[in-house]
C-alpha cells in the first residue's frame, strides 16, 4: 500500500540525516548537476531507499542528496520517473510524497520543456504558471489515501502564485531573465507531431514536456507549496523545422544551468531571509 511505502522510505532517509529539510527540489533533464551548488551533502542512491525505483533515462541519474543551501536544509530528487518508461504513477509520485513525509512544505519541480511560444527559445527560463494535463494519467486515481490529502484537490494555485512573485523578483534582481508560461504534459516517449502541436498552441499551451505534472498534483494533494521552472531545450515539432533528439535536449539544459542555478539558489536564499523556511 503507498502509505507503507511511503513511511519505509521516509523512516530510512531520516536515519541517515539529522536535519530534516523543509525544501525539495526535483532536477529533471540535464539539470542534476545542480546539485554541485550544495553544502555539507548526503547522498543516498535510490537503490537503497526502500520502494524507489531506478529511472531508466539518459540524463537523469537516479540518488537523493541532502544538503545546504545558503543554510537550509534541501532534498534534491536527482531524477525522476516517467509515465513513459510504463512506470506506475504511484511509483513515480513516491519520491515526491516522501520527501513530503520528512518535513518538505515547498517543492521545486524542473523539467526540459518543448517551446510553443513563439517567444521561447532554446536555453530560456520559463516560470510555471499553471499546466493542462494531456497525459492521460493522473496519480490520484484509485481510493484516495485520506492522510495524504482529499478526494478532490484544488489546483486553482498549483504553481503558488506568491512563490512565482518571488521567483520573478529573485530573477529580476539577479538579472537573470525568466518567462512566464502555461505547461502541457504529455505521455510520450515520441516528440509531438507538428499538428499536435498547433493544436496544443490553440488550447493554451506555452511549452510541453513529458513529466512534472503527476508530481505538481501528488504535491498539491499533500498541500505542499509548488514553484516549476522549465528549461526550454528545444522548439517543439513544426515551430522551427529541426529535428528533436534527447542529446540536445541534454546539452540546452546544461548551458542554461547558470541562470537557473542564480535563481534557486537565491530564491531558497530569501525564503530563508523571510523566514519562510
Ligand atoms: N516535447 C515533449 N517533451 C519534451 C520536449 C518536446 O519538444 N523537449 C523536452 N521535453
Amino acid at each position: 500500500m503507498a502509505l507503507s511505502k511511503i513511511l519505509e522510505a521516509s523512516q530510512y532517509i531520516l536515519s541517515k540525516i539529522s536535519t530534516k529539510p523543509k525544501v525539495g527540489i526535483v532536477l529533471g533533464s540535464g539539470l542534476g548537476i545542480y546539485i554541485d551548488q550544495m553544502q555539507n551533502k548526503t547522498i543516498i542512491p535510490y537503490e537503497d531507499i526502500p520502494h524507489f525505483r531506478r529511472t531508466s533515462v539518459e540524463g537523469h541519474s537516479g540518488a537523493l542528496i541532502i544538503g545546504e543551501i545558503h543554510g537550509v536544509s534541501v532534498a534534491a530528487l536527482q531524477g525522476r520517473l516517467h509515465a513513459y518508461e510504463g512506470h506506475p504513477m504511484e511509483e513515480i509520485v513516491l519520491p515526491v510524497r516522501t520527501l513530503a513525509a520528512i518535513g518538505v512544505e515547498i517543492l521545486f519541480l524542473t523539467n526540459a520543456s518543448g517551446g510553443i511560444n513563439p517567444n521561447f527559445h532554446p536555453g530560456d527560463l520559463v516560470s510555471i504558471t499553471d499546466h493542462i494535463n494531456l497525459s492521460g494519467r493522473n496519480p490520484l486515481v484509485g481510493p484516495n489515501i485520506a492522510e495524504l490529502g482529499p478526494r478532490f484537490p484544488d489546483m486553482g494555485n498549483a504553481y503558488d502564485s506568491e512563490l512565482r512573485k518571488l521567483l520573478a523578483a529573485v530573477a529580476r534582481n539577479h538579472h537573470v531573465e525568466i518567462k512566464d508560461g502555461v505547461y502541457c504534459s504529455v505521455l510520450g516517449p515520441t516528440y509531438e507531431t507538428p499538428a499536435e502541436i498547433r493544436m496544443l498552441r490553440i488550447i493554451g499551451a506555452d511549452l510541453v514536456g513529458m513529466s512534472t505534472v503527476p508530481e505538481v498534483i501528488a504535491a498539491n494533494h499533500l498541500g505542499l507549496k509548488v514553484v516549476g521552472v522549465a528549461c526550454i531545450t528545444n522548439y517543439a515539432a513544426g515551430i522551427k523545422q529541426e529535428k528533436l533528439n534527447h542529446a540536445d535536449v541534454k546539452k540546452v539544459a546544461e548551458k542554461a544551468m547558470v541562470g537557473f542555478a542564480t535563481i534557486l539558489t537565491e530564491t531558497i536564499g530569501e525564503l530563508k531571509k523571510t523566514g519562510k523556511v
